[in-house]
């Protein structure tokens, strides 16, 4: 086991914020004792998600996914602790909501819509480089 300091960019999907979660996820990653760093609300627009989803940009799901994400808006946050980047991949659970682990975000908050794309209310970033690369888009100075 190894123990850095670590930031994850999380965001607050659209359907979170939509259904007043957005509270809730803030709720759950400070109990967990993580430290909210930086923190603000907006709506993305295409370049944005364009270059947050890249790794994604040839898969089927893409033209859906910006749509979802563009629908309202979302809210942003830096946050910072020891091993935080697999931490909040705990907390928010596997990408199916139908399946993710009861417990988690997603296991307990998420549901199947039978849209274009999975909704599942949260994204954390996946790796350190991940994880300083979103930051620096969503919060370029
Ligand atoms: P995220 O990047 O948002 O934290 O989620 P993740 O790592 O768990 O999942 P990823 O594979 O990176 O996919 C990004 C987001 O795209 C949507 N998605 N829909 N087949 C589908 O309909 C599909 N596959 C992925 C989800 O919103 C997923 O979280
Ligand atoms: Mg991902």
């Amino acid at each position: 086991m190894t123990s850095s300091l670590e930031r994850s960019l999380v965001l607050i999907k659209p359907d979170g914020v939509a259904r007043n979660l957005t509270g809730e996820v803030l709720r759950r990653i400070e109990a967990k004792g993580y430290v909210i760093s930086e923190l603000k609300m907006l709506t993305a627009g295409d370049d944005l998600l364009g270059e947050h989803y890249a790794e994604h940009r040839e898969r089927p799901f893409f033209p859906g996914l910006v749509e979802f994400m563009k629908r309202g808006p979302v809210v942003a946050a830096v946050i910072t602790g020891h091993r935080v980047i697999e931490g909040i991949r705990t907390l928010a659970g596997t990408t199916d909501p139908t399946t993710a682990a009861p417990g988690s975000i997603r296991g307990d908050l998420a549901f199947e819509t039978g849209g274009p794309v999975i909704e599942n209310i949260i994204h954390a970033s996946d790796s350190v480089e991940s994880a300083e690369r979103e930051i620096a888009l969503w919060f370029a100075a």
